[in-house]
């Protein structure tokens, strides 16, 4: 095992390399949190067309606001997907229960149907993911939700930058939440809603929960770790060993678990997602070419089964669904340490084995079941055509 072999570790963070002379310039500048924070939120109004937005400390501590702020109680229930994200799935029933719906084969995204039986009258909200970067079926969801006068939260951690037939995702929800941290590689996000009282609660809330607390010692290694990669461009040893004391830092201020998604994201972080967010149709475009150049690299094995490339969607993972029998775990262990970047054991781990409360999958939920038995994501973001040919030879190696 060569995990920390310093160039497989580099290559690891291929994704650093989205960053640039930009994203140094504005870190440069040193603005507070406040001016950094209004102007992600007047970008982010006019890019998706939804009224007001605020800057949160996670998508996680967005849905917390939200279901604070519209006083669920503890015996109520906010209908999701079982197949998505763990942590969304904690924060609910630190709140309230969950009700679980599967999702749809070709798509993974909740399936309609499964959210117009799961919905009852102790239902608040509905909750779909846009996973993967792939909108779910936002127009039917909304009819159904105003129809059952349920809340309907759109969960856009994957999908900042997706639309359906041209119209933005997060506009759809009642609220929308997104994160910086799958998009961009830094902390934060964004809650967004055309309604002011709703906004109101959910500001007041925020203030009152978020932890301020700056981390300055993290910054100045999250400095040094980006001006090595800007600057260096090929980040190798510097840029590993600053990135590494960076996330040392931010460990000893408390990162990880609860208060860390309560965590105000600090200008250093804020900073980065701000001069991303303003080229972000490079950074998307990116993704889209790639995911359509890995599904060609592998759309003829036989053995495997891929999700072609659908309009509008942001195609932020690479899903793989395996025809025979593949262990998923195995597969991702392995591609860690050939040195891929993030290939989500998340998933799979975390549906079948962590997640309390669903009980019985199989039966109640066989599609998730399967689809987590039996797939992987990899991320082919800002991979070059020669790492992701590798990716291909990789995975056709482990399978044959
Ligand atoms: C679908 C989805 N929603 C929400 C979150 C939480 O995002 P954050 O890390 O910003 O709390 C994640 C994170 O993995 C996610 O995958």
């Amino acid at each position: 095992m060569n995990l920390f072999n310093p160039l497989n570790f580099h290559r690891r963070l291929a994704r650093f390399s989205n960053f640039n002379q930009d994203d140094l310039e504005l870190v440069n500048k040193y603005l507070s949190e406040e001016e950094l924070s209004a102007q992600i939120e007047i970008f982010m109004k006019k890019y998706i067309g939804v009224k007001y937005a605020i800057v949160i400390p996670s998508a996680r501590s967005g849905i917390d606001f939200i279901l604070k702020a519209i006083n669920v109680k503890k015996e109520e229930n906010v209908v999701t997907q079982a197949f998505g994200c763990r942590e969304v799935i904690e924060t609910i029933n630190e709140n309230c229960k969950t009700k679980y719906c599967d999702i749809e084969e070709n798509t993974f995204n909740i399936s309609v149907d499964r959210v117009i039986q799961a919905i009852d009258n102790n239902t608040k909200a509905v909750l779909p993911i846009n996973i993967y970067g792939n909108p779910a079926d936002m127009v039917s969801l909304k009819k159904i939700c105003k129809k059952e006068k349920v809340l309907l939260i759109e969960d856009c951690a994957h999908s900042l930058g997706a639309e359906i037939d041209g119209i933005k995702s997060g506009s759809f929800g009642d609220v929308s939440i997104f994160s910086f941290g799958k998009t961009f590689l830094t902390k934060g996000g964004v809650l967004m809603t055309n309604n002011k009282e709703l906004f109101e609660k959910i500001k007041n809330i925020r203030d009152k929960y978020q932890i301020n607390k700056k981390r300055n010692i993290s910054r100045f290694f999250g400095k040094l770790a980006l001006t090595s990669i800007v600057k260096l461009k090929k980040f190798k040893i510097m840029s590993t060993f600053s990135f590494i004391l960076f996330k040392l830092f931010e460990k000893l201020n408390l990162i990880y678990g609860k208060e860390s998604s309560l965590l105000a994201p600090n200008n250093f972080e804020l900073s980065l997602a701000l001069s991303q967010i303003r080229r972000n149709e490079v950074l998307f475009q990116k993704l889209k070419n790639n995911y359509k150049r890995l599904y060609d690299l592998l759309k003829n094995e036989k053995d495997l089964e891929l999700l072609p490339y659908k309009n509008g969607s942001l195609a932020l993972r690479f899903p793989i669904k395996f025809k025979n029998n593949v262990n998923p775990l195995e597969l991702t262990k392995y591609l860690f340490r050939k040195g891929c970047f993030e290939p989500s054991l998340n998933y799979y781990n975390e549906y079948l084995a962590n997640i309390k409360g669903v009980k019985e999958p199989e039966k109640s939920l066989p599609v998730s079941d399967k689809t987590a038995r039996k797939s992987i994501v990899v991320m082919q973001d800002n991979l070059p055509e020669k790492d992701l040919i590798e990716l291909k030879n990789l995975i056709l190696d482990f399978i044959s």
